[in-house]
């Protein structure tokens, strides 16, 4: 397998894992920082594994095969690559969040030709998923929804890719209708971004890793979901797991059944 963003909070935790594996080969490695060096010097990991930080898919092939593609990076590069790596057959799990829709429907239109899948994750983590089917499971009861989710000022997009998949499954669920909001003066941006029925609130400071919190409310009572991750260790194993998966998929796929199933 090949890992772009290798070098990246995702790829620091997800390379090591995969050398510690004994079914999967680590093949090649994209990322910016410490191009051409030994990935397993880059993030000192002791002795060189023979797999230097390219720029680019080829380079990072360099002639050999790989058969999945696993994508931390970011949403441009990342469009570039999963591309490169479907023309190629190569079939692409992608956790990088905030990639063009429209790059995503050409990506999908060549894997099918390709005949490989590509599986689109924004949320790539147990408690992410159990968040999810909660928020699913208490949308049929209340019509009043809200996402808060919180990160470091580093993160480049908002809402977050989790925020918005949480809000596509609560929309794709049928509930009551929401309360008329009622503001009419102010700031407008206050009352977040609009996903179909659920609204969306991006806070941005140092500390936070990753917490989402969705506010479900009705008259008289509420309901509130919080996830936090502490770290990208949550998203190794199910990543790993999703690569064996997606082998057996054609074109882009938001689910692959059985990846968050308790082992
Ligand atoms: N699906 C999930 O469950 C999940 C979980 C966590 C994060 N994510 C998403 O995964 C992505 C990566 O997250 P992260 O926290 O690992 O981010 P990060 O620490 O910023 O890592 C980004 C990676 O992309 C590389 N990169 C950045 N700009 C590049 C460029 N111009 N050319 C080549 N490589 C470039 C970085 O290389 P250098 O470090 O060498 O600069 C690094 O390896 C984000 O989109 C995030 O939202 C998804």
């Amino acid at each position: 397998m090949v890992v772009s963003g290798a070098t990246g909070a995702v790829g620091q935790n997800l390379v090591p894992a995969i050398l510690r594996s004994e079914d999967f080969t680590l093949v090649g490695a994209i990322g910016r920082r410490g191009l051409g060096r030994d990935v397993a010097l880059v993030l000192g990991l002791g002795e060189p594994i023979g797999v230097t930080v390219a720029a680019n898919l080829e380079e990072a092939l360099g002639g050999r095969e790989a058969d999945v593609l696993i994508d931390f990076s970011v949403a441009p590069v990342a469009a570039v690559i999963c591309r490169a790596a479907v023309e190629a057959g190569i079939a692409v799990v992608l956790g990088t969040t905030a990639v063009d829709p429209g790059a995503i429907e050409e990506i999908g239109r060549t894997a099918l030709e390709r005949g490989v899948g590509v599986f689109l994750a924004p949320n790539l983590t147990i408690a992410g998923q159990l968040m999810i089917r909660c928020a699913e499971l208490t949308r049929p009861y209340f019509g009043d929804v809200e996402i808060v989710e919180a990160h470091p000022p580093t993160k480049r997009d908002a809402p977050s890719g989790t925020a918005q998949e949480t809000a596509r499954r609560i929309n794709a669920t049928p509930g009551p209708a929401n309360t008329e909001d009622q503001t009419e003066r102010g700031l407008p941006q206050a009352r977040g971004a609009v996903l179909g029925d659920v609204r969306i609130h991006s806070l941005r400071l140092p500390s936070f890793y990753s917490r989402h919190e969705v506010f479900f409310a009705r008259p008289g009572e509420m309901l509130t979901i919080i996830c936090d991750q502490f770290s990208t260790e949550a998203v190794v194993g199910p990543t790993l797991k999703a690569t064996r998966l997606i082998l057996g998929e054609r074109g882009v796929v938001r689910e692959l059944p059985g990846l968050f199933d308790p082992d």
